[in-house]
């Protein structure tokens, strides 16, 4: 089948075979047309309102050795950093005054924020009346439910790869049933699970990147972060060459046409390779930012990857540029707790 048929198939009946997605995939010629289908399937299914979530990196502490990541344990070049319990929670404070209804708390896998102390914060900030996102790793089905209790609304846990043997080579000391484990439990316990994969991990191949995406439709994911690959120097990686944008874009919009309900951010890591491709992840499938708004210190050191998009930028420039950036192209700011719209 050529593109074009391939394209309305999935257009019309959100369902592809492994070696179709992978077709598409492969073919660099794709992009226009797959953006342009995305975009309509996105319009069509969550509307022209894009979903704002402040992102708080609040520890860059993490027991875990990912062979990708600047906060690896074993990198001893990596500045690391605690907020306090009131810190984060101003931090929380402020996103509501630039008038953000939700935020990402994210951390490296930390042991000092223990349950009880991530509950307190929980609570906290759910009194702002804000809907509360965690990124903060693996944790058992007991923790996950203690902090769904607490209120925590949505939990992101990339599953980086599907390729099993892959994770495992780049994950050192972590498992991969393990990982799928997590993302059942949190489904289970009634969170909105977002999940994702990194696009051009050395050794991935594009029916691996397939496998991620019939996964995430296995899974229902409620959201989807794609990002590529953004080599850091201080890590294993050192040497290999960055994730494609173009196929990491071609990924975002066979995921949207596939998960037509999902919520799908433009990730930092394509803005960072390519200025001006969060604007082209946007009109290709995305429907959702997560402007930084950690401040100071943090926010420098909380270095995954060299050259994050603007982390010289305060969130007030980063709030201006992003509205006219998105009045550009018939978008605008959506108002709301950003919890996926059920069509079916
Ligand atoms: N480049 C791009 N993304 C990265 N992440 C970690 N290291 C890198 C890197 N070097 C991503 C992982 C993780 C998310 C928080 O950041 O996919 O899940
Ligand atoms: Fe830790 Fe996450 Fe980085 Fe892995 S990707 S080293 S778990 S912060």
């Amino acid at each position: 089948m050529n593109k074009a048929v391939l394209i309305e198939k999935a257009e019309q009946l959100h369902r592809l075979k492994k070696s179709e997605i992978a077709a598409l995939l492969s073919d660099n010629t794709a992009g226009k047309m797959l953006a342009e289908a995305a975009n309509r399937v996105r319009k069509r299914y969550v509307g022209d309102g894009v979903l704002l979530r402040g992102l708080i990196e609040f520890s860059s502490y993490c027991r875990c050795n990912c062979c990708y990541c600047g906060l690896r344990r074993d990198n001893g070049k990596a500045k690391r950093f605690r907020m306090s319990e009131r810190e984060i929670i101003e931090l929380a404070g402020q996103a509501k005054d630039y008038g953000y209804q939700t935020v990402v708390l994210q951390s490296g896998e930390d042991a000092f924020f223990s349950i009880e102390r991530l509950g307190k914060i929980i609570e906290k900030i759910k009194e702002l009346d804000l809907a509360v996102t965690l990124s903060i790793g693996e944790r058992s089905f007991n923790d996950y439910k203690i902090l769904r209790e607490a209120g925590a609304d949505r939990f992101l846990l990339r599953i980086e790869t599907t390729d099993a043997a892959l994770y495992t080579q780049l994950n050192p000391g972590m498992s991969y049933t393990e990982r799928v484990r997590c993302l059942k439990d949190l489904r289970s316990l009634g969170y909105e699970v977002g999940t994702g994969s990194l696009v051009g991990l050395p050794g991935q191949t594009i029916d691996s990147l397939a496998d991620d995406i019939l996964f995430f439709q296995k899974l229902d994911a409620d959201m989807i972060g794609i990002g590529p690959l953004v080599t850091n120097p201080d890590t294993p990686l050192d040497g290999n060459n960055c994730g494609d944008v173009g196929l990491t874009l071609r990924m975002l919009a066979v995921i949207r046409l596939l998960l037509p309900e999902a919520n799908i951010p433009a990730t930092t890591a394509l803005e960072t390779l390519e200025p001006g491709a969060r604007i082209m992840a946007l009109t290709g499938g995305a429907n959702v930012i997560m402007p930084n708004v950690t401040v100071g210190e943090a926010r420098m050191n909380y270095a995954l990857y060299p050259g994050k998009a603007e982390v010289a930028d305060t969130p007030q420039d980063c709030n201006s540029i992003l509205m006219t950036e998105l009045h550009t192209i018939g978008r605008y700011i959506e108002n709301s707790k950003g919890f996926r719209k059920h069509r079916h």
